[in-house]
């Protein structure tokens, strides 16, 4: 596994091994690893045939300063993992190697970047499309993995591969979890082990609105989920919306062979968390 941290060294390396018509597949991380991270790798080895993955905490989609110093840095941990998963490049950089300059790019995406993650993270969403956009610039995937944990993300990189025409196909992966059902995220570990074992409650409510959904309208299923997730003296619910699937519009009514996903942000002490759920009525 070749380790770079600059542009210049990244693009050699990959050109180095992938040659003449050779797949890049690309996963990009802000590090701090953990197994829903490596399930992205696994996808990308199956269908490209040179793995790169980026490892770069970027300040830009951080609307909170401290959140952005609190974020876990795990480096040489990240190195071990990503050599053991059989990854061949990794690049990570240094802010000012992604940033020369500041990045005076506006992105917008409509409807999209303004509700949830983006009503609540001001800013967070065109970060993102900022670095995820100078990344592909740099590495040229032919293929790059999103996991669907942060769903609303993979709609966001969705649209800013159509809008720009980016020659990439965008492979979602499965949201992977600890054996309680809470979603496996970097910021889990910022959790004592009292509000793990609490943080668990979201995804049992989740899957419990599966359930019930058909018999209430999707505002009610809303209102059901925030009280349920609510009741527990460790979670704060931030939002929770049902929206079509791939438009992420908020929706009044249940429609026939429609597929739906609900998102929730929830508070647990001072992390917080993200997590949705699709219903198909
Ligand atoms: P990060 O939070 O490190 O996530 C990197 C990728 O891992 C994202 O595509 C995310 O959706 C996916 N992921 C996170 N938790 C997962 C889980 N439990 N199961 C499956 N996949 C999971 O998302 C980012 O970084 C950044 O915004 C980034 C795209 C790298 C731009 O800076």
């Amino acid at each position: 596994m070749l380790k770079t941290h600059t542009v210049n060294a990244v693009q050699a390396a990959i050109q180095n091994a992938a040659g003449q018509n050779k797949k890049i597949g690309f996963v990009p991380t802000m590090g701090a690893l953990h197994q829903g991270h490596l399930s992205l790798i696994d996808i990308a080895k199956e269908n490209a045939d040179v793995v790169v993955v980026s490892v770069f905490v970027n300040p830009t989609q951080f609307n909170d300063p401290k959140d952005f110093e609190k974020y876990p840095r795990t480096i040489d941990d990240d190195f071990r993992k990503l050599e053991e998963s059989g990854v061949d490049i990794v690049f990570n950089p240094e802010t000012s190697e992604i940033y020369p300059e500041e990045d005076i790019r506006n992105f917008d995406f409509g409807l999209l970047d303004k509700m949830m993650e983006g009503k609540h993270r001001p800013g967070h969403f065109e970060g993102v499309a900022q670095v995820v956009s100078r990344l592909f610039d740099i590495v040229k995937p032919q293929v790059v993995v999103f996991g669907e944990k942060d769903y609303q993300q993979l709609a966001v990189i969705k649209k800013l591969v159509n809008d720009y025409n980016y020659p990439i196909e965008i492979i979602p992966g499965p949201t992977l979890r600890e054996a309680n059902g809470l979603a496996m995220s970097s910021r889990n570990e910022r959790l004592t082990a009292d509000e793990r074992a609490n943080a668990a409650v979201i995804r049992a409510v989740l899957l419990e609105s599966q359930s019930i959904a058909g018999n209430y309208t999707p505002a009610q299923v809303e209102e059901w989920v925030i009280k349920k997730v609510n009741h527990n003296p460790h979670l704060t619910v931030e939002y929770f919306q049902i929206s079509d699937n791939e438009t992420l519009r908020p929706v009044t009514g249940w429609q026939e062979n429609c597929d739906y996903v609900g998102c929730i942000a929830v508070f647990c002490g001072d992390v917080r968390l993200i997590d949705n759920i699709k219903y198909s009525l």
